[in-house]
């Protein structure tokens, strides 16, 4: 029988009790406006939602209860909600792209991220993916996330710390190359499920073929076909694993009004690929395909093709990370200060933005 005293309902999941009950002073709040147009606000003790058509003040939002409609100064109605986690991630500081919603969605269910699992993962970027990883995994699973520049981490640390209210149990993060920081900080066979997301996931094969338990799932997501192609490539010459499998997820919305029942006219047509396969036991042979390509080598000058600018990859400077980082931080801090001492803040942060 279950222990009432130790009931979800009495001992929430970390972060659960935050997204339920009336508005605080700190939560993000999404306003959508008659139009359907959304801004996200952190709620302030006397702070105030302008537009050119008036104000609504946050002292009206806070204590009541998700959903409610209130009307500004002018009479414009606001629709009043928490953002859920896929709002959060696309609205969120970033210093890079962030695995969107449809994608975490994919690398938690075909990567069997289970609660309770030990899992590792790089590179952390803004931390979109941790942040689905951490939910599916829970309070008593364990994610390791490793990322090798520090203003990443710092800004992935603001938004998991916005979103769950604070730190995350599960939660560890490591400076450095994963392929060789997590030969140092994990044990050999220890991992039941490696996530990938970075530029050449290849270079990490036997970093991950070492801690993974035998039958743990690596799931890679790549940007390019390139990259998915010598991933899939690598995977099948080490032996070490099943035989890669690959797919794309695409979603298309929906315009739902009256008769006019159709897709909507534009989607997100790319965003990236995914790679799975399996950690075979130490001495096991895997099956070998029936067809093989004819050709799976790539040359020297194909080896050198791979850099952040040939696949795409935005080159972003550490002053701009640094700003970021210093945006994820203050999102935690700046809802619970006096607005006064928040817009001092904000000038302060302006006036380090200009020295550095
Ligand atoms: C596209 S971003 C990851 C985005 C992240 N998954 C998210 O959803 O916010 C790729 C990150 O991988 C990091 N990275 C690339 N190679 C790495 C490696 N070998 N070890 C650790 N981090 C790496 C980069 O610094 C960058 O922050």
């Amino acid at each position: 029988m279950n222990n009432p005293a130790s009931s979800p309902a009495e001992n929430p999941p970390h972060g659960a009790a935050s997204r339920r009950g009336p508005f605080r002073p700190g939560e993000r709040v999404q306003l959508t406006d008659e139009k359907g147009r959304m801004n996200t606000v952190t709620l302030t003790p006397g702070g105030a939602f302008h537009t050119h058509k008036g104000f609504l003040l946050h002292d009206t939002i806070i204590g009541q209860p998700e959903g409610t409609v209130l009307p500004n100064t002018t009479g414009q109605l606001y629709q009043t909600l928490r953002p859920l986690l896929s709002d959060f991630v696309l609205s969120m500081p970033r210093g890079a792209a962030v695995v969107y919603p449809k994608d975490a969605a994919q690398i938690v269910t075909m990567g069997d991220i289970f609660p309770g699992a030990r899992v590792v993962e790089a590179g952390v970027g803004s931390g979109a993916l941790s942040i689905s990883l951490l939910r599916a995994v829970g309070d008593a699973g364990y994610l390791h996330s490793f990322e090798r520049r520090p203003e990443f981490a710092e800004i992935a640390k603001g938004n998991v710390e916005t979103i769950f209210g604070g730190p995350h149990p599960a939660w560890r993060v490591s400076l450095g190359d994963f392929q060789e920081q997590v030969l140092v900080e994990e044990e050999p066979g220890s991992v039941d499920r490696v996530v990938l997301d970075m530029l050449a996931p290849w270079e990490c094969l036997d970093a991950v073929a070492t801690v993974l338990a035998p039958g743990g799932v690596w799931i890679n997501y790549v940007a390019t076909v390139t990259q998915l192609s010598r991933t899939a490539e690598a995977i099948r010459a080490d032996g070490r694993f099943t035989e890669p499998e690959a797919w794309e997820s695409m979603v298309r919305g929906w315009h739902l009004e009256g008769l006019a029942v159709r897709p909507d006219h534009r989607m997100v047509a790319h965003t990236g690929f995914l790679l799975t396969a399996r950690r075979l036991a130490d001495g096991a042979t895997g099956l070998v395909q029936k067809r093989r390509p004819s050709k799976t080598d790539f040359s020297d000058e194909d080896l050198n093709a791979w850099t952040p600018q040939a696949v795409g990859e935005r080159e972003v400077s550490d002053k701009r990370l640094r700003r970021v980082a210093r945006d994820a931080s203050s999102t935690i801090q700046r809802g619970a200060l006096p607005p006064e001492e928040a817009q001092a803040r904000r000038e302060a942060e302006k006036d380090t933005e200009k020295d550095t």
